[in-house]
């Protein structure tokens, strides 16, 4: 019978694109669900993005976009991510969908049935501008230790303390800066503290199913200190309107914190999994979503980071169990992932390690699920990306050690034996295929353990034996040799055998590998079965090279921070300003006061107006001026204003203009309507020069 898994990673918030934390547990879990399908074992591996909170509503608000338009947008992104790392879900979904407001509703409603809901006032700041109680996130302050200015509400950076935002010198709301205000409020409380809870989760977190490290630090949050402190306390459920999330029934105004809805979005994403006929199509399912979890036989299993193991391993499956429901088989926990020896990554520094970046730069993702995959084990350890590590890894190991297998052998067997492979084989080249059948056994209990290091290890030290075969029987002198042909044939046939079987021990990792294996080596889609047979005589396709090697030169592009971002100079007026001019070139431009003495519209112009200057000369000037739209004839006479007096005369439909008013206007009119023309301050008289 093949097991029947349900397999998760965390659902990533959606105020944020993927960063290579995401990436790394998607790659964890994506080899690990791949090697089951390889297995024959039929698996449903689903995510979603978790939208509700506080954070999320916030950030919506702050780019003028509903808090559903917000994660949709960046739900939309999430696409270019996992393809382009091999990641095979079979379905993703959002914690706002309508299965997760059912069933987080209804899982609510069986807890309460229980007895293990609880209501109590809850004194708590509230930013009475913004009219909603703040999150410790959200209040900021003097630290009540060192005094350091514009700390959280739940600690001090600075100096470390922790402390209730009460606790506050000063406290102002980041989002308004509003002083906050004490108010009280009816919270919702999940009863861990009841007994049943309790003695579930002692046993549950300590019988030998969740990693040794996980049940040690869980042992920790059980025990109370000296002082009767700490211990499994009630778990506030509730947040008050305004919030981003899902209604509790029967509590108006009041709403699910998200951290209760959003593992629920692990059902929630199965759900609708169902609902688009997803295992029905693959599988031949043809039980009901609820029948499906009911079912013992099927496995629930989660993969997350060691930062979100209380919710997991305590609250989650107290939930679950006193709702009726199917509890997690595994919880597993990994590490963070640190780039080029721990430094704290940072996107300014350049020392962070962007997804797309990486793929942009034309990286193999292959590369990194293989490097990745080399350093991870089962325990809840933290990885390093290294770049001389990654170097080696990838360029000696999988493509100097794997890769070039089938490239030594495949030209031979090609262009000598019209790719035919030979079934007759000698005792040595037996000897060293049957060391790699029989590997297969340990590579599946390691992978099946998720010690995926230790699965690379293994397969890298059969790899090292099918290259002292090549190097001993070399091919390429057997190639020059007189009448050794079928020498030639039967040595370049065990190398295609073996690289066949490794390719199919390493196809997990990376899969775009194998496909391109199968189609030259003219087989099936691989699966670990695969492993007991031999090809024989088979006939195989032109060999393409699989991989190149990774150039220094990708990663240091990968790492080079990225360009100071331009700041686009402003345009004044929204023109550029024209080029330098001495002051030779402007003396030669003769501005002076002129007096508006009449001002009349012209017959058959929309734009301009006539006007008639005193400019000190004994005679009047007549100027066309396109400032209709902005003045009327009877506001401008009488006034001061500056004209360009030496401009040639310039014949016009309506007339000769004898210069020019000056005025400013915007260099898109469209867009910034409006003409203004100069007026001198007091004193000024006609005929006064401007230099
Ligand atoms: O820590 C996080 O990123 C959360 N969004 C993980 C939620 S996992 C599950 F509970 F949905
Ligand atoms: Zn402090």
């Amino acid at each position: 019978m093949p097991r029947q898994l349900f397999v998760t990673t965390a659902l990533p918030y959606a105020n944020g694109h993927f960063h290579i934390g995401h990436i790394m547990e998607y790659i964890q879990a994506d080899i690990w669900v791949r090697f089951q399908r390889m297995q024959g074992n039929q698996v449903h591996f689903v995510g979603a993005d978790d939208a509700h909170g506080a954070p999320i509503m916030i950030a919506a608000e702050k780019v003028g976009k509903t808090p559903q338009q917000f994660v949709a947008d960046i739900a939309a992104g999430r696409k270019p991510y996992l393809d382009g790392f091999h990641i095979s879900f079979d379905h993703w979904s959002s914690t706002d969908s309508p299965e997760n407001h059912e069933l987080a509703q209804s899982i609510y409603l069986a807890l309460k049935e229980q007895g293990l809901i609880d209501v109590r006032p809850i004194e708590q700041f509230f930013d009475p501008d913004k009219g909603m109680f703040l999150a410790d996130r959200f209040i900021k302050g003097e630290c009540p230790k060192c005094g350091a200015k514009d700390q959280y509400g739940d600690s001090c950076e600075v100096c470390g303390a922790v402390y209730a935002p009460t606790e506050l010198k000063n406290p102002y709301s980041a989002l308004s800066g509003a002083t906050p205000v004490l108010k009280t409020s009816d919270h919702y409380f999940f009863k861990l503290s009841d007994p049943r809870c309790l003695n579930f989760l002692q046993d549950w977190t300590q019988d030998g199913k969740l990693q040794p490290a996980v049940s040690k630090k869980i042992k920790e949050w059980f025990t109370k200190d000296e002082n009767g402190e700490g211990g499994l306390g009630d778990w506030d459920i509730s947040r008050d309107a305004p919030y981003f999330g899902i209604e509790i029934p029967g509590a108006p105004g009041k709403y699910f914190y998200v951290w209760l809805d959003a593992p629920i979005g692990y059902l929630a994403s199965l759900k609708s999994y169902f609902a688009a006929g997803g295992p029905q199509a693959k599988y031949g399912e043809t039980r009901s979503f609820d029948e499906f979890l009911a079912d013992p036989q099927v496995e629930q299993i989660h993969f997350i980071g060691k930062d979100i193991t209380y919710f997991h391993t305590l609250f989650w499956p107290a939930m679950l169990k006193f709702s009726g429901r199917k509890l997690p088989n595994q919880v597993n926990v990994h590490g963070f992932m640190t780039v080029n020896n721990g430094e704290k990554m940072s996107k300014s520094r350049g020392t962070g390690l962007d997804p797309l970046k990486y793929l942009s730069l034309g990286m193999n993702p292959e590369w990194l699920r293989y490097y990745i995959a080399a350093k991870l084990n089962a325990n809840v350890e933290d990885i390093d990306f290294n770049k001389d590590d990654f170097m080696a890894r990838v360029n000696s190991d999988l493509v100097g050690k794997f890769v070039n297998i089938a490239s030594r052998a495949a030209g031979f067997i090609a262009k000598r034996f019209e790719g035919k492979l030979t079934a007759a084989i000698g005792d040595e080249g037996k000897a060293l295929l049957a060391t790699l059948q029989a590997g297969r056994q340990t590579i599946v209990e390691q992978y099946e353990a998720r010690e995926l290091g230790k699965v690379l290890r293994e397969i890298m030290l059969l790899a090292d034996r099918v290259n002292e075969y090549v190097d001993a029987n070399k091919p390429w002198e057997l190639a020059k040799q007189e009448g050794m042909d079928a020498r030639l044939q039967e040595v370049c046939t065990v190398c295609i055998e073996a690289f066949r079987l490794l390719s199919i021990y390493l196809k997990p990792v990376l899969p775009a590998v194998a496909t391109h294996v199968e189609a030259f080596l003219k087989i099936e889609p691989m699966t670990f079965a695969d492993a007991d047979k031999l090809l024989g005589a088979h006939t195989i396709g032109v060999y393409q090279h699989l991989m190149q090697r990774v150039d220094v030169k990708m990663l240091d592009a990968l790492f080079e921070p990225p360009p100071a971002p331009v700041v686009e100079a402003p345009k004044p007026g929204g023109e550029d300003m024209a080029p330098t001019i001495t002051i030779d070139d402007f003396v030669k431009v003769d501005l002076r006061i002129a007096k508006i003495v009449n001002a009349e519209h012209v017959e058959g112009s929309t734009k301009l107006l006539r006007l008639t200057l005193d400019v000190g000369e004994g005679r009047h000037r007549n100027v066309f001026s396109g400032i209709k739209e902005a003045y009327k004839p009877e506001d401008l006479i009488g006034k001061l204003t500056v004209m360009v007096a030496n401009l040639a005369p310039r014949k016009m439909k309506f007339g000769v203009s004898e210069g020019m008013v000056l005025a400013a206007s915007h260099a898109d009119e469209k867009a910034q309507p409006g003409v203004y023309i100069l007026e001198p301050f007091p004193g000024a008289q006609p005929g006064m020069r401007i230099r």
